[in-house]
């Protein structure tokens, strides 16, 4: 059987493939073979992924969300510095600040356990396309969505059933093809090293998304398992992992054209995005969501520097918002530089003429998407001023949580499910209250709602809006959101520890549920659900349905060429080369950085280009050793490839054409910022530690030598 369908691949790779563009599933990589090994490819399909015997698939893991791949036959992984940004700020306190200062295990009992993080190993994938459509059949919205639930419940059941095992069941080509993902999930995962942050994250949220980098964005981790070599809850009992593949790691160093390949998760992209799409990204989201974060991201700051404490409790939630902050702000600029709107319509243009003539059922797929966008568009905004602005205060979601208790209150349940649910709410308020700076967030809470109030169309306004006026009205907006909150926070239950225990149970909550700060919060929120919410759910089964025709049509339309999926969280192989570019006429970026330029941009003190005094004195020193480029004289720091990832392929090893470790990828470029939504050959690239630059700092700075002993170094 695998005989033939390999077979029936290498008749398909006659199919036009190309570099670059494209993530790739790995289980049908043979279609793409020719052109991997044109471009300088010396593995076989087989060593890349097999189900039965050991590949590289079985070194590539899902880390959280992020990609890590094994680096040694005792569990040891490498994934970005920003990818164990949250974990290692949780383990720092300001009297051992390892987020400042980094760390490095000196032997396994000194490596730090990390509650909540999670590794996923891929075991195998399998086509239910004929299954999911079979049981979907002629279903279309929010029917779908029910019955595809349905379907793969039962799917996944039997695959967890034969085995210990975690799968789901994934929608590619939106909705036109579906793959099943089986995966073997380990919860202990400990911290075994990592740079202080001004290395990990040097050049800060201003060498965020751009190239010329010189970031060693990388962190160690080791995971652990029980005898069997099986997943198990923290023990100190538990024993390193021994994976099936790890990768080696070369020193050898990139030169250009050099053939690179990624394997890893991206998260999503949406490359059949259409232009009414674009337009309203372009016009509406993006800028609205910019200027939110902008606002709330400067009073974080505000904050966050004057006292360590704070700044070590908001730092994750800090970098989660800024980098994408500045990916959509670079994502709108880039829209419009690339001319990407007008790009789509020439696309659907032709996609509309091809449907008249070979598929009528599909001719009106592009009017109706224009359609649904233009009643879609006057809530647009709302919904991201919802999420971004309304959702953004501790206040807000502990006042929330509130929300089942008046729905069981309505309900008229039973007083033992009332002083269930209580407990939750108590259980949620300490959790939130233990990640917030009061002062902080009364600040946000003041300046989005409103911010809210002014942005979003006055007849879409809550109620509680006026209530607010007549109670604090002036001609001073500020000024008049800044007393209602002065107020709430002064006099919500919900802020006050013994009031609120007092009034968070059965006997009392009629009582509670008349606080302001539940009030508002439930006020602004029906106001939206109510309204607005099934609108827009109307628009996103809608999309779905035009989704899986437009993709399906391109499919057919497509037929001799091949046609990847968008991301969707699952794995991808993406294969090109190391590549240079030009940003601008008469600018030309190399392909890779050097350790001088860390001397370049180093401001002493500085929150984004400080770094420390002995990694200044190897700096200076050029103390590079084994790890110099011998042509260059120099470390390389970071270099760059032509390869198609995206957010998720955050921490994936960027791989040689002998299956070596070359590089860990870590971000990509301003110039094709609008990557996700269409891949700029001429700009797009990805931007990669290189393996030198990684080994240098965990042997030089951070001294651990037995890592480097224990790894497959080749030189
Ligand atoms: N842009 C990178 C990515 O999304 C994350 C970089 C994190 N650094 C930062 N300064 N926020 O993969």
């Amino acid at each position: 059987m695998k005989r033939i369908l390999f077979s029936l691949l290498l008749v398909a790779s006659q199919l036009v493939s190309r570099a670059d563009e494209g993530m790739w599933m790995p289980l049908l990589l043979s279609q793409n073979y020719a052109e991997m090994q044109r471009l300088g490819l010396k593995l076989t399909p087989e060593q890349i992924y097999d189900i039965n015997k050991s590949s590289l698939k079985d070194a590539i893991v899902n880390f959280g969300g992020c990609t890590a791949e094994m680096i040694s036959d005792k569990g040891l992984l490498l994934t970005n510095h920003h990818c164990g940004f949250d974990a290692i700020s949780k383990l720092s306190t300001v009297g051992n600040n390892i987020l400042m200062n980094g760390f490095m295990a000196g032997n396994q009992a000194e490596e730090l356990p990390c509650p909540g993080v999670t590794v996923k190993f891929l075991v195998r994938i399998e086509d239910v396309t004929e299954k999911v459509r079979n049981f979907i059949g002629k279903a279309y919205g929010k029917e779908v969505e029910t019955k595809f639930d349905e379907i793969s419940k039962a799917i996944t059941k039997t695959a967890n059933e034969e085995n210990t095992y975690e799968s789901d069941v994934k929608s590619f080509y939106a909705g036109n093809k579906y793959f099943l993902f089986v995966y073997q999930k380990f919860t202990d995962v400990r911290l075994v090293a990592t740079p202080p942050e001004s290395l990990g994250k040097f050049g800060g949220d201003t060498d965020n998304w751009m190239w010329p980098r010189h970031t060693c964005d990388f962190s160690m981790f080791r995971i652990y398992c029980n005898n069997d070599n099986k997943p198990a809850a923290y023990s100190a009992n538990n024993r390193p992992f021994v994976p099936k593949h790890h990768l080696p790691v070369s020193l050898k160093g990139v030169k250009e054209n050099d053939y690179t390949m990624i394997m890893g998760y991206p998260g999503r992209t949406t490359r059949y995005l259409t232009s009414y799409g674009v337009d309203l990204a372009t016009n509406v989201s993006n800028p609205a969501l910019v200027k939110i974060r902008d606002k709330r991201l400067s009073i974080m700051r505000e904050d966050m520097g004057n006292d360590m404490a704070v700044e070590l409790q908001y730092a994750s939630a800090y970098a989660r918002l800024a980098n994408y902050w500045k990916y959509f702000l670079g994502q709108t600029e880039q829209l419009k530089n690339l001319r990407i709107l007008e790009k789509k319509q020439q696309e659907e243009e032709a996609f509309n003429n091809w449907a008249q003539d070979n598929n009528k059922d599909l001719k009106n797929v592009m009017p109706d998407y224009q359609k649904a966008y233009a009643e879609y568009s006057p809530y647009a905004k709302h919904a991201t001023f919802f999420t971004e602005a309304f959702l953004a205060s501790s206040l807000t979601k502990i006042a929330l949580s509130f929300d089942n208790i008046e729905k069981a209150i309505k309900a008229g349940v039973s007083d033992d499910s009332l002083e269930t649910l209580c407990k939750k709410v108590i259980a949620n308020r300490k959790s939130t209250l233990a990640n917030t700076y009061l002062p902080l967030d009364k600040k946000v809470f003041a300046a989005l709602n409103l911010m809210y109030y002014q942005d979003v169309t006055k007849s879409q306004h809550p109620s509680v809006f006026n209530d607010i006026f007549e109670n604090y009205g002036s001609d001073d907006w500020k000024k008049t959101f800044d007393d209602f909150t002065n107020d709430l926070y002064e006099n919500t239950a919900l802020l006050d520890s013994e009031k609120f225990m007092n009034l968070c149970n059965a006997e009392h909550i009629e009582k509670l549920m008349k606080d302001p700060a539940i009030h508002y919060a439930l006020n602004v929120m029906h106001n939206y659900k109510d309204n607005y919410e099934a609108k827009i759910n109307e628009f996103s089964y809608e999309m779905f349905d035009l989704n899986r025709s437009y993709q399906g049509g391109l499919l057919e339309k497509n037929k001799n060429k091949l046609m990847y999926p968008d991301a969707n969280s699952t794995m991808r192989v993406t294969y090109g080369k190391v590549c240079a570019y030009s940003p601008k006429d008469a600018v030309s970026f190399k392909y890779y950085t050097l350790a001088d330029g860390l001397l370049e941009k180093y401001k002493a003190g500085d929150r984004e280009f400080d770094l420390p005094a002995n990694v200044v004195d190897l700096l200076k020193n050029k103390d590079f050793g084994a790890y110099a480029d011998k042509e260059l004289g120099s470390l390389v720091t970071c270099f760059i490839t032509n390869n198609d990832i995206t957010g998720g392929n955050s921490g994936s090893p960027v791989i040689n054409a002998n299956g070596e470790l070359i590089g860990c990828a870590f971000d990509g470029n301003w110039e094709a910022m609008s990557g996700d939504v269409a891949f700029d050959t001429r700009f797009k690239r990805t931007i990669c530690a290189d393996t030198r630059y990684i080994m240098w700092v965990v042997d030089k700075v951070l001294k651990g030598h037995h890592l480097l002993d224990e790894m497959n170094v080749i030189k």
